[in-house]
Order: structure tokens, then sequence, then C-alpha cells
């Protein structure tokens, strides 16, 4: 049996679509799939309750501490998904780190149907303009593991095909491909998307 364990991020704005894609690309290198989030919430993984939003807010030391306790015992490719999951474990242990990017008129869409509403919805959209979670990624493990995928307008067997390309080495990793920014700013839709800000 092939002992070789890659850790495999994937990384991204809440409702960019990590799950979808980490479950076709789990099934496809016949990997564990770690959702952080998930866990977060099964496990009661959290510190407190962040009252503004509404959410929880997740007790990282024990999420790190939960994470590597199931990958110690697996023997396959590991998938780490969660907007935070380049915050669970070193660095050093990471093979590559994949953030996906979605166009914000595509994620407004998708968040929407995943019940986001208000706040929660314009922070996020805010986050994926300004490339939040992409520096949270080159903060955490520099660029040298990174590579941004843009998912707009492709179906998920298409975005895992990209990325099983990468981890090939067929193709090469791909950084600063998306400027959000700069898009809504030409089409004069920013002052749209970032009206709270
Ligand atoms: N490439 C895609 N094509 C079509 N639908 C997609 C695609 N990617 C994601 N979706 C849909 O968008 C929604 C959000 O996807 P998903 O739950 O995978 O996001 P996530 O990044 O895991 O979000 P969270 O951070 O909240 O866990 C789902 O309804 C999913 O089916
Ligand atoms: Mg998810």
């Amino acid at each position: 049996m092939n002992k070789f364990k890659r850790i495999i991020l994937i990384m991204g704005t809440p409702g960019v679509g990590k799950t979808v894609v980490s479950n076709l690309l789990a099934s496809q290198l016949n990997a564990t799939h770690i959702d952080v989030t998930k866990l977060v919430k099964r496990e009661k993984l959290t510190s407190g309750v962040d009252k503004a939003r509404g959410t929880l807010i997740a007790d990282m030391k024990k999420v790190s501490g939960r994470v590597q306790e199931i990958m110690r015992g697996c023997e396959r490719d590991v998938i780490i998904d969660g907007h935070y999951a380049v915050d669970v474990l070193p660095v050093e242990e990471i093979h590559l780190v994949f953030v996906l990017r979605r166009d914000p008129e595509e994620l407004k869409q998708a968040m929407e149907n995943s019940g986001f509403r208000e706040r929660k919805l314009w922070e996020n959209l805010a986050a994926e303009i300004l490339d939040v979670c992409l520096w949270d990624a080159v903060r955490a493990c520099g660029s040298e593991k990174l590579c941004e995928i843009d998912v707009s307008g492709k179906g998920i067997e298409e975005v895992v095909k990209e990325i099983v390309s990468v981890l090939e080495g067929k193709r090469k990793r791909s950084l600063g491909i998306v400027d959000w920014l700069g898009k809504l700013e030409r089409e004069g839709r920013l002052q749209d998307f970032l009206k709270d800000f």
C-alpha cells in the first residue's frame, strides 16, 4: 500500500465551493476529506459566540489538535477544507494550498442560496473582492505552495481537473489571476458590493 501522504488545503471565502470540490477531489485521489467547518460544528470546537454576526468562534487550538489527531491515523492523502485551513497545521507539513476564487456576482447568488443574509453576506463578499483569504494564506505559508483557481462559470468536474493537473505537475501554479476590485470598478458596480464599508 502507498503510504505516501500529501496534505492538500482547499481554501476560499464561504460559498466559493470548497466542500463540493473537496468531495470530488477526495474521491478521485482516494483521499481523506476533512471539512473543518463541519468538524467545528459537529464537535463544538468553539470558544464562544460572535454576537454581532450570530456565528460561533472556532477555537483554533482545539481545531488544530483534532485535525492532527484525525490525520495521524491516516495513510492516504488528506484534503483539508476550510476558510482558515491554513492555520490548523505547520506549514512544513503542507504540500499545496489551493485558494478557490469566485466572481462576486456568482458568489452572491451562491451565498444567498445558502441562506447568507445582510452583514454576513456583505462581509464575505467584501472579503472575496479584497482577496482576504488569499492574503491569509500568503501570510501563513508564503507564496511557494499557493495556487489560485478561478472557479467562476466552471463546473465542479472542471475545477477538480485543474487541481489534479497542478498536483501532477502538468499545469503551473497560478497566482494573481483575478482582480474583482478592478472588474467591479470598471463596470461601475463597486459601490453596490462594498456599500456597507
Ligand atoms: N462550480 C460549481 N458549480 C455549481 N455550483 C457550485 C459550484 N461550486 C459550488 N457550488 C454550489 O455553491 C454552494 C456552496 O458550495 P460549498 O458548500 O461547497 O461552499 P464552501 O466553500 O464549502 O462554503 P462554506 O465555507 O460555507 O463551507 C453549494 O450549493 C454548491 O452546490
Ligand atoms: Mg464548506
